[in-house]
């Protein structure tokens, strides 16, 4: 039996239309042959006819309803899972729409604003028995899921250190200007939340989420150092230095030893500034037994490479480096797979992902956080605000 899931697209921008292009593909390409979404409703804030030129420019085919209105979308009996794609500002706001109104949501990342956002969002939907998860579509891409096994398994033995670079190479002043997303405070911008999400995401999804549930720690220490945009006073070059108090695979192995991370981001700097890897990997994963580098963009890796430690006194070339590729059926973006999962969640009753956690999401806004507090980054208070409805 194939499941039918049944999307509404709250927002029309950029992502929106990337995400509802790899929902059209057809999932047998990538064997998902268990599964079939179904565009059936799409909403703008500005009116409905952005609606409808987004539905004839995405290809959507009918039946698709186009609102004028976020409230409308939620209203509409025949969506089932509403995706988030308005900008992280509002994702509280639009999410507990979602919620109240009985549908499943899957939410753009960063899921909130700060962490005690999220928490409230996880407590409605967990009392309304409804599926609600980030879409960090990183993490089910199948090189994602190849390195966590790999780290579980212990290919590289005991993971210590983990690096993770997310760097985009912008002139913000020219490419963007004080008003875009991407630094204006109103709409929580700022490399961070934006873009070191990835750079926490490759942390967490090796350090954290390869340790079984019940030994998973949060960071003990983070320090950060935060340098500003001038235009807005939104961070634009951001390091994260994090301590976890496990190592991985498992954590009862060795009690007492830390391990340690370092997350990077910046709008000016870039992870790969010719576009050809000269730069080197944006990823490292180090273990006591050798390494993972991956290949970026952090947040939609190419591929990666296992490099062996060469044991003393052994010949170098008696070691294997094997290179692995992801593979991008029709030349997707690879939004499906986390939308592939949301779908396979609502068909067998889940409320949440295994591979992205809500408490986990948690965790990670709590770094975000954090690293927010050191810098004195603070957005306007409605945008911080737990209150609902607020009219932004
Ligand atoms: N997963 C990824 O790879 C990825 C990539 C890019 C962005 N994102 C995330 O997706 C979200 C949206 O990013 P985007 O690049 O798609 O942004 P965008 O192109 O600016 O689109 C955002 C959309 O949100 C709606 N919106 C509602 N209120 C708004 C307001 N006050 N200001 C601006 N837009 C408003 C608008 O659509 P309507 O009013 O027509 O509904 C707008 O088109 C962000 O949270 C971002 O972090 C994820």
């Amino acid at each position: 039996m194939v499941f039918e899931a049944r999307w509404g697209i709250l927002a029309t921008g950029g992502i929106a239309a990337t995400f509802v292009k790899d929902l059209l593909r057809d999932a047998k390409a990538r064997g998902a042959e268990d599964i079939k979404h179904t565009v059936r409703a799409v909403a703008s804030s500005s009116s409905k006819e952005r609606a409808e030129h987004f539905i004839n420019e995405t290809g959507i085919p009918g039946p698709c309803a186009a609102y004028g209105s976020y409230e409308e979308l939620v209203a509409d009996p025949n969506v089932d899972i509403i995706y988030v794609a308005t900008p992280h500002s509002h994702h509280f706001q639009n999410t507990m729409l979602a919620l109240e109104a009985g549908k499943h949501v899957l939410c753009e990342k960063p899921f909130t604003v700060n962490a005690e956002q999220l928490e409230v969002l996880r407590d409605v939907a967990r009392q309304k028995k409804l599926f609600l998860m980030e879409a960090v579509w990183t993490r089910y891409f199948p090189v994602s899921v190849q390195i966590r096994d790999l780290i579980r398994r212990g290919e590289i033995g005991e993971v210590l250190r983990v690096t993770a670079d997310n760097s985009v190479g912008a002139n913000p002043e020219e490419d963007w200007g004080d008003n875009h997303r991407m630094v204006n405070l109103d709409l929580a911008g700022g490399a961070l939340l934006d873009l070191g999400i990835y750079s926490l995401t490759w942390v967490f999804q090796t350090l954290y989420h390869t340790l079984p549930v019940d030994q998973r720690r949060p960071p003990s220490a983070i320090s950060s150092y935060v340098a500003k945009y001038p235009g807005t006073g939104a961070d634009e070059d951001t390091t994260v230095l994090l301590t976890f108090p496990t190592t991985t695979p498992t954590n009862n192995f060795k009690p007492n030893r830390t391990s340690h991370a370092v997350a990077s981001t910046s709008l000016r700097l870039a992870s790969n500034p010719d576009r050809r890897k000269t730069a080197g990997p944006a990823i490292r994963i180090q273990g006591t037994k050798g390494e993972i580098q991956v290949h970026g963009p952090a947040y939609r890796p190419e591929g990666f490479r296992l490099i062996p430690l060469v044991p003393k006194g052994a010949d170098p070339n008696s070691v294997e480096i094997k290179e692995v590729e992801n593979p991008f059926p029709d030349n997707g973006h690879g939004m499906y797979w986390e939308a592939d999962e949301a779908a396979r969640c609502l068909r067998d009753g889940k409320l949440e992902s295994e591979t992205m956690p809500l408490e986990e999401s948690i965790q990670l806004m709590r770094v975000m956080d954090e690293v927010r507090k050191q810098a004195g980054l603070v957005y306007p208070e409605k945008i911080e605000s737990r209150s609902y409805p607020l009219n932004l």
